[in-house]
C-alpha cells in the first residue's frame, strides 16, 4: 500500500474525480469521492422529507457505506440500497449545498473520511479535504479551471450519463454552488496554504494526470 495520502480539492466540475480515480489506479491507491457522500446524505434526506424533522436525528437513523466493486469504483449504499447512480440527479445536485452546509452533516461524513484515511494509500476529493479532513496529506493539489470549461465538461459528463441540461443552466449552477461552498461558515471551499495549485483550463486529462501523479511520486520519496 502506497504510504501516502492526497488530498484533492476544487471548485465544482473541475475534473476532480474522474483525474483522482486514474492517479489512484496507477498508484495502486483507493478513491474517495466525499462528494458523493453529501450527495447520499442530499437524497435521503430528499427521500424522508415528509416526515424530516431534523438533521441529527436524519443522520442518526442512516446506513451508509462504501463499497469497492473491481469495474465501477467506489459504490455507495445507503439503507442498504446502492443508490450511487441517483447521486447525480438534479435535486440532489441542486440541494446539496444546503444539506453540506449543515454542521451535524459534516461533523458526521468528515468523521467517516478520516477514519477511511487511516491506514494511507487514499486519493480523496472534495472541497476541504486538504484545510479540514486531511490537514496532513502528503500531498495537497487544488484544481481550477474557468467555469466556461467546467460547464462545458459537465453537458458532456451529463450526456454520456443520459442526464437532460443546458450549456447556461450549468454555467449558472456551477457558479451559484461555488458561490454557496465558497461562502459557508463550516469548512468552506478554500486553497489550504501548503496545496499546489493546478489549473486544468486548456489541459488534456492525461495532461493533469501525469502532473499529480510526478508529484505524488515525490511525496511518496519523501514519505
Ligand atoms: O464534488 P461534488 O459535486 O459531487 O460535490 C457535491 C457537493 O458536496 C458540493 O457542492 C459541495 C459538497 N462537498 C463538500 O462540501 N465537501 C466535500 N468534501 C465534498 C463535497
Amino acid at each position: 500500500m502506497t504510504a501516502i495520502n492526497i488530498a484533492l480539492d476544487g471548485p465544482a466540475a473541475a475534473g476532480k474525480s474522474t483525474i483522482a480515480k486514474r492517479v489512484a489506479a496507477k498508484l495502486s491507491m483507493i478513491y474517495v469521492d466525499t462528494g458523493a457522500m453529501y450527495r447520499a446524505i442530499t437524497y435521503h434526506y430528499l427521500q424522508n422529507k415528509s416526515s424530516f424533522t431534523d438533521f441529527k436525528t436524519l443522520i442518526s437513523n442512516i446506513q451508509l457505506e462504501l463499497k469497492y466493486d473491481e469495474e465501477k469504483g467506489q459504490r455507495v449504499w445507503l439503507q442498504n440500497e446502492d443508490i450511487t447512480e441517483q447521486l447525480r440527479e438534479n435535486d440532489v445536485t441542486e440541494n446539496v449545498s444546503y444539506v453540506a452546509s449543515i454542521e451535524e452533516v459534516r461533523t458526521f461524513l468528515v468523521d467517516y473520511q478520516q477514519k477511511l484515511a487511516k491506514e494511507k494509500g487514499i486519493v480523496m476529493d472534495g472541497r476541504d479535504i486538504g484545510t479540514t479532513v486531511l490537514p496532513n496529506a502528503e500531498l495537497k493539489v487544488y484544481m481550477i479551471a474557468s467555469v466556461e470549461e467546467r460547464a462545458m465538461r459537465r453537458l458532456k459528463d451529463n450526456e454520456q450519463r443520459g442526464i437532460a441540461s443546458t450549456y447556461e443552466q450549468l454555467k449558472k449552477d456551477i457558479a451559484d454552488r461555488d458561490a454557496y461552498d465558497m461562502n459557508r461558515a463550516i469548512s468552506p471551499l478554500k486553497k489550504a496554504e501548503d496545496a499546489i495549485e493546478i489549473d486544468t483550463t486548456g489541459l488534456t486529462i492525461e495532461e493533469v494526470t501525469n502532473q499529480i501523479i510526478s508529484l505524488a511520486n515525490e511525496a511518496i520519496q519523501n514519505a
